[in-house]
């Protein structure tokens, strides 16, 4: 071989970095990515129906103003669009079912306030009955250590004083009703008699062990349950608290990739 100059055909060194970049943005192409979850090559029609970018759209207009100001939000609302898009098809699904639509956690209601506005709420002949003391988590002594720790961070970063917000937010909507104070004691205020939705959002474990518990005997065969905070990082208490109830109410939790989870009231 000697003597003997072999060439390789070798791409210029900045080419075969433009090449890996173009192939991994190509693999990263997402047609949905938010949220924590990236999604590509599926049918996503429902990101586009006017309907729900309507009621997304307008939730956003009532959704800025103080959010701006809290860290955790960095100055915008969350793109938790495929979170509400399971809200507005359950809450759609359970408009036949017998009973009233529920949330426990509402804030200013980025999910209630979607659903409302998809559903034209004014016109269904329910009630929405929205729970929260509509300024953050109470630090209770039944909170673990490690929830503790995450409400008074979040109390300070992700929350305000918002209930004059969420009554702006929701005044369109006659049959929607605010209940402010700490749960499970404010289940008391409202005349809950079935429950066709539920939606709990309430990041702390014993809260809402304490007020499925209360309310489960209300709740209509095939009404959707949705756990916003299910398989969260970070949120393992209610993850382990939820999969105890799901064994002993013998009611399956699905997982989302979204972190939600999904029960159908048998
Ligand atoms: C993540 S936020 C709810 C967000 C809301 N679901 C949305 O769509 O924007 C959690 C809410 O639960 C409320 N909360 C937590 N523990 C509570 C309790 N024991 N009683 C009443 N509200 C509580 C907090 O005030 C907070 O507004």
């Amino acid at each position: 071989m000697e003597g003997r100059e072999i060439r390789i055909n070798m791409p210029k060194p900045n080419k075969i970095i433009d090449k890996i970049r173009s192939r991994r943005s190509r693999h990263m192409q997402t047609h949905y990515k938010g949220d924590g979850v990236g999604v590509r090559g599926k049918n996503m029609d429902f990101l586009h129906d006017p309907k729900f970018v309507a009621a997304w759209d307008s939730m956003l207009e009532g959704n800025h103003g103080e959010f701006r100001n809290k860290k955790w939000f960095k100055g915008r609302v969350p793109d938790v669009r495929w979170r509400a898009h399971l809200n507005c098809w359950a809450a759609h699904s359970a408009l036949k079912l017998d009973g009233d639509f529920v949330e426990c956690g509402t804030a200013t209601g980025f999910q209630a306030a979607t659903v409302c506005n998809y559903l034209d709420f004014q016109n269904v002949d329910k009630s929405f009955f929205l729970f929260d003391t509509f300024a953050g988590i109470p630090v209770s002594d039944e909170l673990t250590e490690k929830e503790r720790t995450y409400a008074q961070k979040s109390n300070k970063n992700a929350y305000f004083d918002c209930y004059s917000a969420a009554e702006e937010n929701f005044s369109p909507w006659s049959n929607v009703q605010l209940l402010r104070g700490i749960l499970p004691g404010t289940l008391l205020d409202a005349s809950i008699n079935k429950i066709a939705y539920l939606h709990i959002d309430l990041n702390n474990a014993s809260a809402e062990m304490e007020t499925i518990q209360e309310l489960w005997g209300c709740i209509t065969a095939g009404a959707p349950i949705i756990l916003d905070d299910y398989a969260f990082r970070g949120h393992e208490d209610q993850y382990a608290a939820w999969n105890k109830f799901s064994i002993k109410y013998e009611h399956p939790i699905f997982t989302l990739p979204t972190g939600q989870g999904l029960m159908i009231k048998r």
